[in-house]
């Protein structure tokens, strides 16, 4: 019998949150600056990883924006992209909902375009490489207001019907979901899916904020749901999605410890928890590092529900959701 990250590695699944400027590795951030004739405060990749080190979600974002200024061109965010994909077919991760940023880029000049069409053109061989195939959300930042939101919004009009979502991050406490009820609601009345970190630092209030106001289909985070019990019958009782982020959470001090990690109380709460990787090449790990530093609090059963929730949860239509499953059970099957 093989052992269960061995075999949580395996899995068929999917990744459900995922920040494409947080898959930048250090590596390729430097080759950008060159590339792009940008300065980086940094002398080497060395100098990079030392300085991911992060007490809170704030300390974090502050680098990361910082990061994603040596990202110019069309090509940058293809090969952003490419980079990622690859990757995560080698965690037998078959498809992916991919996050990105908009207004990070695009308040530095970028234009709209070269960001939707460089990511676009990963996402096309990715499938054709791989088969992984992928969807784009797009983020709102909440530290900014509504109108720059609406703005963004309309910005990424001629592309609407290659963006399967919208969602929002960035700096949640202080920057409630309410903030962005109207561009949400328009969202939705665009056809576009809605997704919400909340809970991640944010307390159970967002959460309910998140389902109430901005109306998601599906939750980002959630840790601090937890200490609502109602809250958490209400999401179990929904089937609501939540994209845990079990590295990022230990990166970013929402847990002491990876052992004290609420992923298995989740799972008996009767939560759909999926497990992903949020910001991997800041947070030390792609997603199968998240399940490998899950699995000894876990079931076997367990890591196949949480492969199971993860095209349950994912955007994917009814067909494509039972031909993943069909193939999760068979891989588990094959190693019984
Ligand atoms: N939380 C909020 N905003 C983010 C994150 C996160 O974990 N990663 C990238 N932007
Ligand atoms: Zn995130």
């Amino acid at each position: 019998m093989i052992d269960p990250a061995t075999f949580a590695a395996g899995l068929p699944k999917a990744e459900l949150h995922l920040h494409i400027e947080g898959s930048l590795e250090p590596e390729l951030m430097f080759a950008l600056a060159k590339r792009n004739g940008v300065a980086i405060p940094f002398a080497s990749v060395e100098e990079v990883r030392a300085a991911y080190e992060f007490s809170n979600l704030q300390d974090f974002l502050d680098i990361y924006y910082r990061g994603a200024d040596v990202l110019r061109t069309e090509r940058d965010f293809t090969d952003l992209a490419t980079a990622y994909f690859n990757r995560a077919a080698a965690d037998t991760v078959r498809h992916a909902e991919i996050f990105f940023d908009p207004q990070t880029h695009t308040d530095r000049g970028v234009p709209m375009a070269a960001v939707i069409e460089g990511l676009l053109a990963a996402m096309a061989q990715a499938e054709a490489a791989h088969g992984l195939t992928s969807r784009l959300i797009l983020c709102f930042l909440r530290h900014l207001d509504e109108e720059a939101a609406f703005a963004t919004l309309t910005a990424a009009g001629p592309w609407l019907d290659r963006i399967a979502a919208v969602g929002l991050d960035s700096s949640e406490v202080g920057n409630p979901p309410e903030k962005f009820a109207r561009v949400f609601a328009r969202a939705g009345d665009m056809g576009l899916r809605r997704v919400a970190h909340a809970g991640e630092e944010g307390p159970p209030a967002y959460v309910a904020q998140a389902l109430d106001t901005l109306r998601i289909d599906r939750l980002d985070h959630g840790n601090r749901a937890m200490e609502d019990p109602l809250l958490v019958a209400r999401l179990a009782r929904s089937g609501m999605a939540l994209t845990v982020c079990p590295l990022s959470n230990l990166k970013l001090c929402v847990v002491d410890r990876i052992d004290a990690h609420p992923i298995r109380a989740m799972l008996r709460a009767g939560l759909r928890a999926t497990i992903n990787s949020d910001d991997p090449a800041y947070f030390g790990g792609y997603v199968n590092d998240n399940f490998r530093a899950i699995a000894p609090q876990l079931t076997r059963d367990d890591l196949i529900a949480l492969a199971r929730n993860s095209f349950l949860g994912s955007f994917l239509d009814d067909a494509a959701v039972a031909d993943h499953l069909a193939g999760l059970d068979a891989y588990a099957a094959a190693h019984a």
